[in-house]
């Protein structure tokens, strides 16, 4: 629930701010990039930034269940409403239905802000339909009685995402996955290899007054209880990162040696190759966007490793360097990214089940890159941060399918993780599929899941280029 905003001049700043990244979001912005910045400039209280930044989350998140309530109070289909006002709706519903704001204030501080970013017209409009809901709150499907109703109204999952949920992990499964998918993620941080270890980075945040404890997944993570990351020394000073715990298992499932040249073909933000070069790899990072490749170029600036990783603006499916010329292949693809739904809520409205055979297109294309720049010998680890079929398993076989040089490879680094998670038993639960002829333990591909690992829902498989 949302700490109750400030009264007066502030309350009004605080939902400006809000409309003002929703707005950004619309236009195919991500409201974990905008919003940090907004906040920054907006000279708001650290009470009410926090405030705003779960109005903006909430309203992402919920959006589904606001416009299943919203739906038949507004006589104009939302799809047809202007976008001041459908924002405005969305948010207005959100701190009426979820945030716990008292509904006066809601409504007044909301319509305010509609008036000040739009037209008094926009505003009036707003505020009939708030005051309806007020009056009229919805009536949500029966969880038990008609879960998948349930998960795509109150659980605000797409038809689609929730169907195919089912396919994969049954009526229970799919409920448990939309739950931990609505929940508010923790911060996970990672350590930089070189620079300090998980048990000092937990005594460098305790002896700062940080709540935190180790990952149950990754031996170099620590989820933080709460905290800003952006104000710990350690992540100021590269020694740690900001990254999910099983985002931090895919750098070294690679099983890169020190020394190797590892091409990474999808680079941008750069986590992922940082890593990589922490780990004592040199790293040739592709990335076809110049202001996420800059991102990469700050990120080894941080951890020092400006020597071991180098950025190229470019397109992975034509990496700059000839057949055969690299030791391995990181392959960490674009995706629908519904595996980081707690972190990116608005990733479920952005891509619907048509654009899986596009992105499973470029996925392929990348593996195909990552097949010809490797040397025999080498690996390609392939990794996405979602879980449907079309973007994980199937992209692997077909891949598998055209390229006879390569086969599937153990993950052995997993087989570590086996000993932290202290089940043997549970390394199954990753879905991982095994190679026919490696040990039962050794996964070549897996599957973790949000409901189940308390990560984001990564997906890798890696290969080897036969000999
Ligand atoms: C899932 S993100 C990679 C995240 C990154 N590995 C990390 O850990 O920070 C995929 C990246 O691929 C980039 N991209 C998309 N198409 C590409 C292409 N054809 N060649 C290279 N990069 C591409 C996107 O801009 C995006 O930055």
């Amino acid at each position: 629930m949302a700490r109750p905003l400030t009264r007066s001049g502030r309350a009004g700043d605080a939902r400006d701010a809000a409309l003002a990244a929703l707005a950004r979001v619309d236009q195919g912005a991500w409201a974990n990039l905008v919003l940090p910045r907004l906040l920054a400039g907006s000279g708001l209280a650290e009470g009410d930034r926090a405030a705003v930044t779960d109005l903006v989350y909430g309203s992402l998140r919920l959006r589904g269940a606001l416009d299943h309530a919203l739906r038949p109070l507004s006589r104009q289909p939302l799809e047809r409403l202007e976008p001041p006002v459908l924002r405005g709706l969305r948010l207005g519903a959100y701190e009426l239905l979820f945030a716990g704001t008292a509904p006066h204030a809601a409504l007044n501080e909301v319509v305010g802000a509609v008036r000040r970013a739009g037209t008094p017209g926009q505003a009036g409009y707003v505020n009939a339909v708030l005051r309806q809901l007020a009056r009229q709150p919805p009536r949500w499907p029966d969880r038990a009685g008609d879960p998948v109703g349930w998960a795509t109204t109150r659980g605000s999952h797409p038809a689609w995402v929730v169907e195919e949920a089912v396919a994969q992990l049954g009526t229970g499964g799919a409920l448990a996955l939309v739950d931990a998918d609505n929940q508010r993620p923790r911060v996970t941080l990672r350590a930089t290899p070189g620079c300090t270890g998980r048990d000092e980075l937990l005594a460098e945040l305790a002896a700062a007054g940080v709540p935190a404890r180790p990952s149950p997944l990754s031996p170099s993570c620590v989820v933080l209880d709460r905290g800003e990351p952006a104000a710990l020394a350690a992540v100021r000073e590269g020694r740690a990162v900001v990254q999910d715990a099983a985002s931090a298992l895919v750098a070294p499932a690679l099983g890169a040696a020190p020394g190797d040249l590892v091409l990474d073909l999808a680079a941008g933000p750069g986590g992922k190759a940082g890593h990589l070069a922490a780990l004592g790899a040199r790293v040739l990072a592709v990335e076809l966007h110049p202001a996420r490749a800059r991102m990469v170029r700050d990120v080894a600036r941080r951890l020092g490793v400006e020597r071991a990783l180098w950025t190229v603006v470019g397109d992975g499916t034509r990496p700059p360097v000839g057949p055969g010329r690299a030791d391995a292949a990181l392959v960490d693809a674009p995706c629908s990214n519904l595996g980081s739904l707690r972190r990116r809520p608005e990733a479920r409205w952005r891509h619907g089940p048509d654009e899986l055979g596009r992105l499973a297109a470029l996925q392929g294309a990348l593996l195909d890159a990552a097949a010809a720049a490797v040397r025999p010998g080498g690996h390609v680890l392939y990794s996405v941060c979602t879980w449907t079929r079309a973007e994980t398993g199937e992209v692997v076989d077909a891949a598998l399918g055209r390229h006879p040089e390569l086969e599937p490879a153990p993950l052995g680094s997993l087989e570590a993780l086996k000993d932290d998670l202290g089940d043997p038993g549970d390394l199954g639960d990753l879905g991982g599929t095994v190679a026919a002829d490696e040990p039962a333990t050794a996964p070549t591909r897996c599957q973790f899941w949000p409901h189940r690992h308390e990560s984001d829902g990564i997906f890798l498989a890696r290969l080897r280029k036969i000999n």
